[in-house]
């Protein structure tokens, strides 16, 4: 039997058949405003507060009390609360470039995680962690190395991207292989505002449910209709794809 890492996102389980599996690294992808920060901050949240597991929140895009503001705006009142205990702990952009060297930054990083009991990680994101690195070669080496640590570690990680879902003839980068799972956000205009959807592309080891289902953004983060017809505003013309 696999072990498996509850989201805690309603709808989400389910569709995983159960959860991510444990030690692995899920990349998560889709456009700005798909949702990806938010279901990272679940993630964490959800992490300690339904499984008592700790988390690490890596953060290049906001800083410590953005996360906060956007944690607290989505009815997660205890997050401040998790931080002070260090049960959730958040370095974000100011922490990990206050070394002059990143590869400083990311050694002591992960000599934390090393030394420290957390199950969970989000990497926000890695379009920009690519940013560091002057070479595409030296990325991909890190990259590889981060994972494994990761994964030797114990901990089960999501990183987000900024790449739209799409069809094979698509170009599909490097990260999309590298990682154990792939799950796209993907978003719709309507005349009212905004479709959501969520597709699990991949999930190494597992089977899982690869439809792509609706999802809504309010109070409490993300739901994920397991049911489509039971998400009001989905029509028939209208493709996420
Ligand atoms: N408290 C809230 N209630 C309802 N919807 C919200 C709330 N907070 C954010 N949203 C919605 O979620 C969207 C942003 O989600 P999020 O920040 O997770 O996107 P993202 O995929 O991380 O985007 P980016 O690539 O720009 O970082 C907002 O555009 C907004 O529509
Ligand atoms: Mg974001």
């Amino acid at each position: 039997m696999v072990e498996l890492t509850k989201t805690g996102i309603d709808g989400l389980d389910e569709i995983l058949n159960g959860g991510i599996v444990s030690h692995s690294t899920t990349l998560l992808s889709g456009p700005p405003g798909a949702g990806k920060s938010i279901l990272g901050l679940q993630y964490i949240y959800n992490g300690i507060e339904q499984f008592d597991e700790p988390g690490v929140y890596l953060s290049f895009e906001e800083d410590t009390t953005d996360l906060r503001e956007a944690a607290e705006s989505l009815g997660f009142d205890n997050w401040q609360h998790h931080v002070d205990a260090g049960d959730i702990k958040i370095y974000d952009k100011q922490v990990l470039l206050r070394e002059h060297d990143f590869n400083a930054s990311l050694e002591i990083l992960l000599e934390e995680l090393d030394n420290n009991d957390y199950r969970r990680l989000v990497l926000d994101s890695l379009s920009m962690f690519g940013l560091f690195f002057d070479e595409e070669r030296e990325r991909r080496t890190y990259l590889l190395k981060f994972l494994d640590i990761l994964g030797e570690n114990g901990l089960t990680s999501l990183m987000t991207t900024e790449q739209e879902a799409g069809y094979p003839e698509k170009d599909i980068n490097m990260e999309n292989f590298l990682t154990d799972g792939n799950i796209y956000l993907l978003q719709t205009p309507t005349e009212s505002g905004v479709n959501r959807y969520i597709w699990v592309a991949k999930m190494r080891k597992k089977n899982v449910q690869t439809d792509i289902f609706p999802m809504e953004i309010d109070t409490g983060g993300i739901t994920v209709y397991e049911n489509a017809s039971a998400f009001s505003m989905l029509n028939e013309d209208d493709s996420p794809l």
